[in-house]
């Protein structure tokens, strides 16, 4: 096994470890320390578990065990489905001290981490990310939660796991367009707060393109680092947490405009990155040739920044004002001032946006 790297999230006694590197899931010995109690149950899906459920499970041995597969889909991020977990755990009798494994993308880390926290108002959980998504961004932080008819996200709860387990070994069978989707979020670190990391990220694209597994490794860790000391310095959001949602303003009015499932939501990402990169540039507040620069990494990166056709920037505009960060019902945007230097600003004028859809 390669040298495993380890970083850690710092929120006093709630800190915990994120371990990366390969063959993880087998190093039970490691992850096994974070299990506090006698009662564990594994939360997975219908695409993940063949693949995975049963190495996790043998390194359960001892313990009063169970696994729960869930269908495949963002359409089961629901309270149905969170229920269903909280169902196995009063068939598995799990006491206060239950800890719930979450294992695979972000879809089952969101929703088992909810039921993590609803379960006797709040068990233990360790999250086992399997997609590049839930590597570098949904596993760390703690917030979890389930999609209503009306929206994404809408019920939810931010609860830390015990620990994160990055085994980047089941990248291996991810497919190609989620592992692109993966790595707009990275990107985006680079973008928002890291010139360093994004100029890496321009030096390695190649390597990264082409999943080479030091340059993954590595574009994990720094990821996760960037990740763990802005919910170490800003947990709930009042501030700069803000900053993570870079591009996703754009992104989620894509997604829904499209339908969920049209775009990945990395893919979204990618294109509202460069939106917002080029309306701050069409503000003034950065130069046009950061945004490009921007554009040309996502595409080296097999990413399409470009609007997908037929987008009504009318109707994008409408969805951007749905968007959880707007207060009072004023849109805030995460725009930036350059590579590395991203800022949230209200009250931009509705017809700088539209321009700039029309625009593209
Ligand atoms: P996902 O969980 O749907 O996984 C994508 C697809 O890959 C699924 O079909 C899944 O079954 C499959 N898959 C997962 N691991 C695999 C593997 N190793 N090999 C083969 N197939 C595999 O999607 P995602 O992109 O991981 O996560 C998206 C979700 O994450 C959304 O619900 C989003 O709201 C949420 N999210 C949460 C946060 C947060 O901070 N909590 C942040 C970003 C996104
Ligand atoms: N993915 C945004 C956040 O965790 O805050």
């Amino acid at each position: 096994m390669s040298a495993v790297r380890r970083l850690d999230v710092a929120l006093d006694a709630r800190s915990y470890p994120i371990w990366i590197g390969r063959g993880l899931l087998r190093d039970a010995a490691r992850w096994r320390a974070a299990i506090r109690g006698r009662h564990v149950l594994v939360v997975s899906n219908a695409t993940v578990a063949p693949l995975y459920l049963d190495t996790v499970l043998a390194g359960l041995d001892g313990l009063q065990a169970a696994s729960l597969v869930l269908p495949d889909g963002e359409q089961y991020k629901t309270l149905e489905h969170c229920g269903e977990v909280l169902e196995a755990l009063a068939a598995l009798k799990a006491n206060r001290d239950a800890c719930v494994i979450a294992l695979g993308g972000g879809v089952v880390g969101d929703l088992a981490g909810f039921a993590a926290s609803c379960w006797m108002r709040g068990v233990d959980f360790l999250q086992m990310p399997t997609t590049l998504l839930a590597q570098v961004d949904s596993s760390v932080g703690g917030k979890t939660g389930v999609n209503l008819p009306a929206g994404k996200n809408l019920v939810g709860a931010f609860h830390q796991p015990r620990a994160v387990v990055v085994d980047t070994d089941t990248l291996a069978s991810l497919p190609a367009r989620e592992y692109r989707s993966g790595l707009a979020e990275v990107v985006k670190y680079g973008a928002i707060g890291d010139a360093a990391f994004f100029a890496w990220l321009e030096r390695e694209a190649d390597a990264l393109a082409a999943r080479d597994d030091e340059a993954v490794a590595e574009a994990i860790e720094r990821s996760c680092r960037h990740k763990a000391g802005v919910v170490a310095r800003d947990e709930r959001e009042d501030g700069e947490r803000a900053l993570l949602n870079f591009g996703h303003t754009f992104g989620h009015a894509l997604e829904t405009a499209g339908g969920y499932g049209r775009l990945l939501h990395g893919e979204a990402v990618a294109i509202g990155m460069v939106l917002a990169a080029a309306l701050s540039a069409d503000l003034g507040l950065a130069a046009a040739a950061d945004a490009e620069r921007l554009q040309r990494l996502l595409g080296r990166l097999g990413l399409s920044t470009a609007l997908p056709d037929g987008s009504d920037a009318q109707a994008l505009l409408q969805l951007m004002y749905l968007d959880k960060k707007n207060l009072s019902g004023q849109l805030r945007l995460i725009l930036w001032r350059g590579i590395g230097a991203a800022e949230i600003v209200a009250a931009v004028a509705d017809a700088a946006i539209l321009q700039r859809l029309r625009r593209g």
